[in-house]
């Protein structure tokens, strides 16, 4: 694959490396996209169910059109080399911050220690009434729509549509894109904002954006240094051997 050693090189002379990832790195998961091939918004209305104001409007369809299916999908999704990959960026002291879309929490399964959830999280169900929390693995879902001993509804601590992103993610992901000097783009269509403009805020500070996705997207061309073409778990494995050997092949400090 192009641009995979340079991606390497690029990397292992960052002092400060972060990543922005997208449902496309936990493709390999099982778990699908929402656009594009197999697209979970090709085969239902996202501002029909996946909207703050449709979940208010009638939970009991959200649940059954959406959230039980995600549930029954993430309660089994594993990490893939895509993840496993960051994670051992971060071992090395290269990448510092994963800003993630996703809200399966695979990036902290496989090791990754810094990742913001700029969508929210699965994990963690909270009751619609009186906002008590219960871990998601722990829910009955036998009764749809599960519902609170308080009698509310739980639904899941995912930003919906409509939703604000939690400040404390926003202001720490612009930070990490202004602090770091190379930014991966990993499996994001970069069609919903802001996260889509933590690459643009990067490249603006001088940082050189790196794309790992099959297709190209609305960065590629405009914000992107270069693309790699590729799936994230076979990418990730190709720009870790090469970078094993740049590191194994350094002239060590005298
Ligand atoms: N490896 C890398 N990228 C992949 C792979 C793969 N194996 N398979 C697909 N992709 C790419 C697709 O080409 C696409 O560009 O991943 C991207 C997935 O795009 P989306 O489904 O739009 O996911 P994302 O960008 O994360 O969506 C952003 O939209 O609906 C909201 O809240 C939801 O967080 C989500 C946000």
């Amino acid at each position: 694959m192009e641009n995979v050693l340079q991606a390497a090189k690029d990397l292992a002379a960052s002092r400060h490396a972060v990543a922005l990832t997208g449902a496309g790195i936990s493709v390999e998961s099982g778990i699908p996209p929402f656009r594009g091939k197999g697209g979970l918004w090709e085969k239902i209305d996202p501002m029909e169910y996946a909207h703050i104001e449709a979940l208010r409007r009638n939970p009991e369809a959200v649940w059954r059109v959406l959230i039980q299916d995600m549930k029954t999908t993430l309660d089994t999704a594993r990490p893939n080399d895509g993840h496993t990959g960051l994670a051992q960026l971060e071992k090395m002291g290269i990448l510092k911050t994963i800003i993630t879309q996703n809200v399966d929490g695979l990036h902290q399964l496989a090791g990754s220690r810094h990742t913001i959830e700029f969508h929210g999280s699965f994990a963690w169900m909270r009751c619609m009434n009186c906002s008590n929390r219960i871990e998601t693995r722990y829910l009955d879902i036998s009764v749809i729509p599960p519902r609170c001993a308080c009698g509310g509804i739980w639904r899941p601590e995912c930003v919906f549509f409509g939703e604000e992103i939690p400040p404390r993610c926003l202001i720490d992901s612009k930070h990490a894109a202004m602090s770091c000097d190379v930014m991966l783009v990993v499996g994001t269509s970069a069609e919903v904002q802001p996260a889509a403009y933590m690459p643009v805020i990067a490249k603006n500070r001088g940082a050189t954006i790196i794309e790992i996705n099959p297709e190209k997207t609305a960065l590629t061309r405009s914000v992107s240094d270069y693309i790699i073409r590729g799936k994230a778990g076979e990418v990730m494995n190709g720009i870790l051997s090469a970078l094993n050997q740049i590191r194994s092949s350094a002239p060590v400090d005298g």
